[in-house]
């Protein structure tokens, strides 16, 4: 295996390694710190039914069942279809997942560790890749905050809604899904963690906000709240954090969630494919280090 780090602060490329077979586990923790150091690994050039997408991801924690519920691989409905293809009348997948900066499950008690998606179908138009991801660095964007929003923000924790996202996709994007049913919200009520929190394998800082589900610091004055998470949101999406991934047809793409932020772009039309195939990892493994009694992001 052979481990390149890019030229941006986020991004490696993975070679040799083939992850339909299982992974050692010297492979395992070298690809743990990478994650750690590079917050987004590619592996090119996979090949992968969706057991051995599952069994290669599930290394790394427990799968997440997805609240929404619907796009499930027949059998394995921690395999989640992301897809905006249509057939005999049937969405086979969820068509705008992630359209907007969110970081995935900060609405969950216990949050996602690491995305791992599978790109069976990219669209393309005049030989360039569309329906990129962007992510940015959480680790940078925590660094470069100034030293007075550092300290409001020390020691502070934010709520989290799994409905801000939703409905914000159904009211300003005019989004096909369903209204959330109460049994969804209330499967999923809204959650507080950190707004700093320490990454548990870099145990570097990392900003844990997100303009997809943060809906307000808690014990802080509305009005203060509303205007600290508006310059947070704006300072962590800066373009000087940002990593645009372009996608390859056999992509592996696996990120922290711990250590970015993402969104998909919608740049591609509904006649142009995508098929990208998913499992979320959550972070109860990583954040357990071996314990079983602890669920929870340190916080600063
Ligand atoms: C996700 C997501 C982005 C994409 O799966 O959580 O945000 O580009 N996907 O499909
Ligand atoms: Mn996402």
């Amino acid at each position: 295996m052979k481990i390149i780090p890019g030229s941006h602060s986020l991004g490696a490329t993975v070679t040799e390694l083939d992850l339909s077979q299982p992974l050692t586990d010297t492979d395992h923790r070298l690809l743990v710190e990478a994650l750690a150091n590079r917050g987004v690994l590619r592996f090119p050039n996979q090949t992968l039914t969706a057991r051995q997408q599952f069994d290669f991801s599930a290394r790394f924690g427990t799968l997440e069942e997805n609240v929404a519920g619907m796009f499930q691989e027949p059998g394995l409905p921690q395999v989640m279809v992301l897809s905006n293809i249509v057939r005999d009348g049937k969405p086979i997948g969820i068509a705008d997942a992630g359209q907007s900066w969110h970081t995935d499950m900060s609405y969950s008690a216990t949050v996602a560790y690491a995305n791992v998606l599978y790109a069976i179908e990219i669209p393309q138009r005049a030989g360039r890749p569309l329906g990129s991801t962007q992510f940015a660095d959480m680790v940078a964007a925590y660094e470069t905050l100034p030293n007075e929003i550092k300290r409001r923000i020390a020691g502070r924790t934010a709520t989290h809604d799994f409905a801000k996202f939703w409905d914000m996709m159904r009211r300003e994007r005019g989004s096909a899904r369903p209204a959330l049913t109460d049994a969804q919200r209330n499967t999923k009520p809204p959650v507080s963690h950190p707004l700093v929190l320490v990454h548990p394998v870099s145990g570097q800082r990392a900003l844990y906000a997100n303009p997809g589900y943060a809906m307000w610091i808690d014990g802080m004055d509305r009005s203060e709240s509303d205007e600290l998470l508006a310059f947070l949101f704006q300072h962590q999406t800066e373009s000087r954090f940002v990593f645009t991934f372009e996608w390859t047809r056999g992509d592996v793409l696996m990120w922290d969630n711990l250590r970015t932020i993402h969104q998909a772009l919608a740049d591609y039309r509904a006649d142009e494919p995508r098929l990208i195939k998913r499992c979320q990892v959550m972070a109860d493994r990583v954040l357990n280090q071996g314990r079983t009694d602890r669920h929870a992001l340190a916080a600063v």
